[in-house]
């Protein structure tokens, strides 16, 4: 399974590339926002063009996908022609993110234009990871549009059932795979028990038909939620800086590092001393 950093945070990302093992970026606009905010607080004056092309340079050979924030079809288009013109240039790395259905009331189900916004762009050979999946149904239709990633919000499917059931939890806080049972009940929305079911069930259908839009899981939480994505045959996960840490965390492995230290004795220590 390929592993994203999902962050703006040039410090976040140059450090997280350090390291080797990472094969891509994705920001949105809430990620770039956090990121801005703390360099501004910090004094800095930011020129976002910069920015956002040095971390296209950090992560150079792996994709990095920018979001539109335009909601009809003919804003999304144009953003999207802006960010790849002027953004792809640089490194060849960019994709770019549009929401499955870009509707802003609740109570609308016509919204055709995220659907004919990532045809029109996959047909012209620019990548699309398409955002804000929550259900198997978005991501066929995203697939079949032409998304090159789709991205099910594993961690807001799991906040959403426990806030819709009332039951209290940290951001962070692990929520399994096969759901929580409840008055002899197992949770759900419509069907859907967690969102590592959510990506298990989408990477199914893609299996199904032979699919080969890769089903990147986002919105994760902990590292065991990356666990059960892996085992859930997800393409991508990408996880928060500190969600890429907890991956090599062990409280035994530490402990037992500590023991190797103090049971090193001169003699052997000298050896790789070069002495
Ligand atoms: C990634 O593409 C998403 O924008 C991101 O994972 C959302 O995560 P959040 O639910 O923690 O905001």
């Amino acid at each position: 399974m390929k592993i994203f950093i999902d962050s703006a945070s040039l410090d976040e990302i140059e450090e997280a590339y350090a390291c080797g093992l990472i094969d891509g970026v994705t920001t949105n606009p809430s990620l770039i926002k956090k990121a801005v905010d703390k360099r501004k607080a910090e004094g800095e004056d930011i020129d976002m063009t910069g920015y956002i092309k040095k971390i296209l340079a950090i992560a150079q050979g792996t994709p990095v996908s920018l979001e539109v924030t335009g909601i009809t079809y003919e804003n999304m288009i144009t953003e999207a022609k802006i960010l790849y013109d002027m953004f792809n240039p640089v490194a060849h790395n960019v994709a770019i993110k549009i929401p499955i259905n870009p509707t802003l009331e609740n109570t609308s189900k016509e919204g055709y234009d995220g659907v004919k916004a990532i045809r029109s762009l996959s047909q012209k050979g620019i990548p699309v990871n398409c955002t804000l999946i929550f259900t198997p149904e978005q991501a066929l239709m995203a697939a079949k549009a032409g998304a090159t990633y789709v991205s099910p919000f594993a961690g807001r499917i799991d906040d959403y059932i426990r806030k819709l059931n009332k039951i209290s939890f940290k951001k962070t806080d692990y929520y399994p795979e096969c759901g929580t049972n409840k008055d002899g009940a197992i949770l759900h929305d419509n069907g859907i028990v967690s969102g590592i079911d959510l990506v298990r069930k989408i990477k199914d259908i893609f299996t199904i038909y032979n699919i080969d839009t890769e089903v990147l899981a986002a919105s994760i939480r902990n590292a065991r939620q990356v666990r059960e994505a892996a085992l859930a045959g997800a393409d991508i996960a990408t996880l928060p800086y500190d969600v890429i840490s907890d991956l090599l965390y062990h409280f035994k492995t530490m402990e037992g590092i500590k023991g190797f230290v103090q049971d090193t004795i001169p003699e052997y220590r000298d050896i790789m001393k070069g002495r």
